[in-house]
């Protein structure tokens, strides 16, 4: 390689290590092109010297205690830059409120330079290297995150990686007719290939953006956009392609981001007569990208955003020896916890929660209860079918309940992608919003929204008991409403997510709102008794118990000697409930309340929860 005499002994010895490997790897995926490979290698080397030192500092402190992010001491949150605090400077200036909710790992939403109206939430890239220019400067993330570092916050970022936007410089050479541009993306003169592609294709926007390729009239060619009609797929089988994009994850980590979400990561191989998701391409240059990582910057974390069924989730964690993601959203979990409170039966929920616990405590997943997508119910219906119910109509149900379509239902979500044809609606909403707090508030009702408020604390209850990394999405510690002003832009109004991406209503945190403070100091204790207590660290198992009542879920924990039996009520009326054979209630306390099981004795009030915990 070019410049190798020149190389620092650290970055040496972290290269030599892998050096075979991604070697292998990449010759198997690009055909030997040691030219290309030398390439890349020499990229690496430079964005290595470009680190800065304190960066460089933390790689090596969490290359030796590389459990850093296995610990019950994280808490994370997730946030768009404007809708929180305008910019990034704004965000800055708002840290002490993002430390005031206990977090430590905050991941703000796309930010890069994504074109007005054509962006996808942040989501359609025209450069990344650039900040959009109304949240600030690249000068500013770097002060954001290195402040955060001070302050002990690590900082997620999406690193959109299957795709450019139309306006990306690549984009625009390749439509302008430049050859070897063209070759970065899926170009067509006729629709024969487009045509064979979609055979086999599903879609992903069925109603917003119906098809996997567009036509440009301009220049008279189809280009693949799996999402929308302005992303253009990249082909990472031109190592161009990667060779760059890795160029642009390094950059970013430059910059001081702590963990890469690798977006729509499924997607990034096609090929005809596939489905062109999850292949098994992906996996290689998933494994590249950890390989790469770990030799450059260490301390930088892959977190995969794949929301599949979950046998194709757990093969992003790769093996033991050969890692890929680092994390991974638990988003089976996810939806059926919505699932769970339309129906007030947690037998999915439980039979979702014990195949995660039987996975290698190795496995770190993201926990969420909302995020800024829409839930899609990618439920087990196999299952589910034993019990007499049938996939299309259970969406029905579970659409129709949390739209509060009926079954006295408060609910307030709305639909997204309402595709006739596969009738498989997704759908939208804030927590609070879902859990009916906005009608209650509507109808003035406050016994409803004292409902709502438990409803929503033990949904948060439940999300901290799990293993993993709970990430809140910003505005649920205060239960933020629905926003429907998307409405009125026409950029917007198809894409009902905006509902759940309002700005962020900081009127209830200076007028101290009542409902919102109480749920605020709740979600506090709970998180602040997570952290305290080891019994949540990754390393206790976890299972799941019969409660005795199909509407109480039953999870516990085991950590050297100590135990914890939680349970969390998803009806709103009180429940009896049953401790699991040999337990002694006596022995048992409410983390939350102080409270002896045998002194609460067998009943759970609607949306209750416990925390029993026995130290020894
Ligand atoms: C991911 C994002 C989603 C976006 C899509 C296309 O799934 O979470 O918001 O629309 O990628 O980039």
């Amino acid at each position: 390689m070019s410049g190798q005499k020149e190389w620092s002994k650290e970055f040496k010895e972290r290269f030599d290590k892998r050096y075979d490997e991604l070697k292998w790897l990449y010759c198997e995926m690009y055909h030997n092109d040691m030219h290309a490979f030398e390439w890349l290698c020499d990229l690496m080397a430079s964005c290595y010297e470009e680190r800065g030192k304190a960066l460089k500092k933390s790689d090596r402190l969490r290359e030796k205690n590389p459990d850093w992010y296995r610990t019950n001491g994280l808490l994370g949150m997730m946030m768009y830059t404007n809708a929180f605090a305008g910019d990034l400077k704004g965000v800055l200036k708002k840290l002490d409120y993002v430390k005031s909710c206990g977090v430590n790992y905050l991941h703000l939403m796309p930010l890069l330079e994504s074109p007005k109206g054509r962006d996808d939430g942040g989501y359609a890239i025209s450069d990344f290297r650039k900040v959009q220019p109304e949240l600030g400067t690249m000068e500013d993330l770097e002060r954001l995150t290195a402040e955060c570092h001070k302050q002990g916050i690590s900082c997620c970022l999406d690193f959109v990686m299957n795709h450019t936007s139309e306006d990306h410089a690549w984009a625009k050479a390749a439509r302008a007719g430049d050859a070897e541009a063209r070759k970065r993306y899926f170009f067509y003169d006729n629709w024969v290939i487009p045509e064979q592609f979609e055979k086999t294709m599903p879609e992903v926007f069925p109603t917003t953006a119906p098809g996997n390729f567009t036509w440009l009239d301009d220049c008279k060619q189809a280009v693949m956009t799996t999402f929308y009609p302005y992303q253009w797929d990249l082909n990472y089988a031109n190592c161009v392609v990667f060779n760059d994009m890795v160029g642009n994850m390094l950059f970013l980590a430059n910059k001081g981001i702590d963990i890469i979400r690798l977006d729509a990561v499924p997607y990034i191989w096609k090929e005809l007569g596939t489905n062109c998701r999850n292949l098994p391409q992906v996996h290689n240059i998933v494994r590249m990208m950890r390989l790469i990582g770990e030799i450059v910057c260490p301390g930088v974390l892959l977190l995969g955003e794949v929301v599949m069924e979950p046998s194709k989730v757990v093969p992003y964690f790769g093996t033991v020896g050969k890692p890929e993601c680092h994390m991974l959203y638990n988003v089976t979990t996810m939806a059926s916890t919505w699932h769970t409170l339309a129906t007030k039966d947690v037998s999915l929920l439980r039979r979702q929660m014990d195949k995660v616990c039987e996975l290698p405590k190795d496995y770190v997943f993201l926990n969420y209860l909302r995020c800024h997508d829409d839930i899609g119910w990618g439920l087990d219906y196999d299952w589910m079918k034993q019990f007499g119910t049938e996939e299309a109509a259970h969406k029905k149900y579970l659409n129709d309940y949390l739209t509060g379509r009926g079954y006295h239902s408060d609910s307030r979500g709305e639909l997204y992608n309402d595709d006739p044809k596969l009738k498989d609606a997704r759908l939208c909403g804030t927590t609070a919003s879902l859990c009916g707090l906005e009608a209650a508030l509507y109808e003035k009702d406050e016994k409803k929204a004292l409902c709502a408020i438990a409803c929503d604390e033990m949904l948060h209850a439940y999300l901290l008991v799990q293993s993993g990394i709970p990430v809140l999405y910003s505005g649920d510690e205060i239960g933020q409403l629905n926003d429907y002003t998307y409405k009125e832009e026409a950029a917007k109004r198809e894409d009902s997510r905006y509902l759940h991406r309002g700005k962020f209503p900081w009127h209830l945190v200076e007028e101290k709102d009542e409902l919102s403070m109480r749920l605020f100091k709740t979600l506090r204790e709970l998180e602040t008794a997570r952290a305290e207590y080891d019994i949540f660290d990754g390393k206790a198992s976890m299972w799941t118990f019969d409660t005795g009542s199909r509407s109480v879920l039953g999870i516990g924990r085991y950590l050297d000697g100590k135990k914890l039996l939680a349970y969390f009520n998803f009806s709103e009326h009180g429940q009896c409930i049953q401790v699991p054979p040999e337990t002694n209630p006596a022995r048992y306390e409410d983390i939350l309340t102080k409270k002896r099981m045998d002194e609460i004795g067998g009943d759970i009030g609607g949306y209750g929860y416990y925390w029993f915990y026995q130290a020894d």
